[in-house]
């Protein structure tokens, strides 16, 4: 069964002439990472409010259509219950921080969905060293640099082990050293837990690795939906729709559209590097 699944959904914000989001149908199924780009105002922040139920909880507008999490309506549940169901991390974890400590911060959810005491110190053994923030845990969290910030929002959301983690551009606001650690953080969560991950990133060198499936909205619309390889073989259509896939990945693609090359396109800086040998290697034993 698909754990978020819209149906012919659309959203209008009050006092907008235009829909933020038209015709949206998508089933995303439990445990997959699904990236989610398009250029700013196609209309990623409403879809991650969508599943999150902020739209229509704290916004005004028109909706149409069906949006399901965990085979419910959103717009069904009473807040605590589908935030056992959906964590979101957004571009500025300050906005919602609370506490007074680091460790409060990410107990305080927990504590919200009525973990006990033992089920919670539980917990904090496993997503404290997978977030990287023991050292962290007495210091105000509005103490901390951008990249610590995002990582204990990062453990507060998965403390409460939601099944579907919703991200909105989480390193929009760091450097690049610190949205590398924050992308290691969500690797192993990839690899260690079972959650469904919708991550809305414009980092795309960062994003493709994980990703099992990509969503290009545009314009309030889906454009493309597949898996990383067919995606990002749709170059033309990405490109006419203001999306720049990493460099090594054009490069092949002219490549293979001019028949230089015939094998996958590679996804990776590494895997492209690896396949420009054999290329060059192949060339040097013809000539
Ligand atoms: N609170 C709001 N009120 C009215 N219009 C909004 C509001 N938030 C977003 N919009 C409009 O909805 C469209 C989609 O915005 P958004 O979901 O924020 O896109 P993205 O996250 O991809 O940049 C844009 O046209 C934007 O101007
Ligand atoms: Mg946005």
């Amino acid at each position: 069964m698909a754990i978020v699944r819209f149906e012919d959904y659309q959203w209008k914000y009050a006092n907008t002439k235009e829909f933020a989001l038209r015709g949206i149908n998508l089933e995303i199924e439990e445990g997959t990472f699904v990236g989610v780009i398009g250029p700013n105002g196609s209309g990623k922040t409403t879809f991650a409010y969508s599943i999150n139920g902020l739209i229509p909880s704290q916004y005004y507008g028109v909706r149409k259509g069906h949006v399901y999490v965990a085979g419910r309506e959103v717009k069904e549940y009473r807040a605590d219950e589908l935030a056992k169901q959906v964590g979101v991390v957004f571009s500025d974890p300050e906005a919602q921080f609370t506490a007074m400590t680091v460790e409060d911060e990410v107990v305080f959810g927990m504590e919200n969905i009525g973990l006990t005491v033992e089920e919670i110190r539980e917990r904090l053994e496993w997503v404290v060293p997978l977030t990287e923030i023991g050292h962290l845990m007495d210091k105000p969290p509005y103490e901390v640099s951008g990249g610590q910030k995002q990582r204990v929002a990062l453990a507060a959301v998965l403390g409460m082990m939601p099944r579907v983690i919703v991200m909105d551009e989480p390193t929009a606001m760091l450097d690049p050293i610190s949205r590398k650690r924050v992308f290691d953080v969500l690797g192993r969560m990839k690899h260690e837990q079972s959650n469904t991950v919708i991550a809305i990133e414009h980092n795309l060198e960062n994003l493709i690795p994980l990703a099992d499936r990509m969503v290009l909205l545009y314009n309030g619309e889906i454009i493309l939906d597949d898996e990383p390889r067919p995606f990002f073989e749709q170059m033309d259509l990405l490109l006419k729709h203001d999306v720049f896939p990493p460099g090594a990945i054009q490069y092949f693609f002219e490549l293979l559209r001019e028949g230089y090359y015939n094998g996958p396109l590679p996804l990776t800086l590494d895997d492209a590097t690896a396949r420009l040998r054999q290329l060059v290697e192949k060339v040097k034993e013809q000539s």
